[in-house]
């Protein structure tokens, strides 16, 4: 056994609570439908000692979300994205700070989507990563590659290219503060969600150097998700995944709460 595989029985073992991530991306169209799905949440989300539930709206709903949540202590509010400075000339920007004041704890980062179609590097996605870090918020860092470097196996070497290069200047001990989610780019919005083992395998490469919690992301719903969550130790003693970070099927509060329901 490596040491790194000694190291990522530890993370497992110290992370009680399974994260289940809802990445509303671009959607509802309206505050009125935002308002509805987090009531329809908030009645479903009862306090959950195994789950800790993040929803990610819209920036313009995160204040709404921050009042409606406001005493349910198992639901915690996220951001999609940000920008790396606190305040300033920069038109359109949202800052962590911003964030923070509005009661947001988590920031996706990095995500495919920004990427492929804002044109985002992961340079930016660096510098975005430690401005949040040093406010004290949970960066949510998404990695994944595409259908055509998993096709000449070359995963292993992406995802610890982009890990190197997303996390550039972030120290050594902060890497527990960070979340790193697993979302194969063929996998996001296809209906073709990874296998449970190959997510797995995905989750020890990137825990062979860093102890940070890995999600799996990529056609998530309540008919596959038992399986992810049910993966901890197997038989070679590899950690299973941390939570998962779903898109589509988030959109249903009544497909969200189903998953969260099947974490016991
Ligand atoms: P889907 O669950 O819609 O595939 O999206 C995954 C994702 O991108 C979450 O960040």
């Amino acid at each position: 056994m490596s040491g790194g595989a000694i190291q990522l029985i530890k993370v497992s073992q110290s992370t009680m609570k399974k994260l289940i991530i809802a990445n509303w991306k671009c959607n509802p169209a309206t505050l009125k439908e935002a308002q509805k799905m987090f009531l329809a949440l908030r009645g479903g989300l009862k306090n959950n000692s195994k789950a800790e539930a993040v929803v990610c709206p819209p920036f313009v709903y995160l204040a709404e979300a921050a009042k409606v949540f406001k005493n349910q202590s198992s639901v915690k509010i996220g951001a999609q994205n940000c920008f790396w400075e606190e305040k300033g000339a920069f038109t359109g920007e949202i800052s962590p700070k911003m964030l923070k004041s509005l009661g947001v704890k988590y920031v996706i980062l990095g995500h495919s989507e920004r990427v492929m179609i804002m044109g985002e590097t992961n340079e930016m996605t660096a510098r975005k990563v430690n401005a949040v870090l040093k406010l004290g918020l949970t960066p949510i860092v998404c990695i994944g590659e595409t259908a055509e470097e998993r096709k000449q196996g070359k995963t292993s070497i992406i995802l610890e290219k982009e890990l190197k290069e997303s996390l550039q200047g972030v120290a050594k001990n902060q890497m527990t503060k960070i979340v790193l989610a697993y979302e194969p780019l063929w996998a996001i919005g296809t209906g073709k969600a990874c296998s449970v083992d190959e997510a797995v395998k995905a989750a020890n490469v990137l825990r062979r150097t860093r102890k940070a919690p890995i999600l799996y992301g990529g056609s998530v719903h309540s008919q596959n998700a038992a399986g992810y969550i049910a993966a901890r130790l197997d038989s070679a003693r590899q950690a299973g995944l941390d939570g998962l970070l779903i898109g589509g099927a988030s959109l249903d509060p009544k497909e969200f709460l189903a998953i969260i329901k099947q974490i016991r």
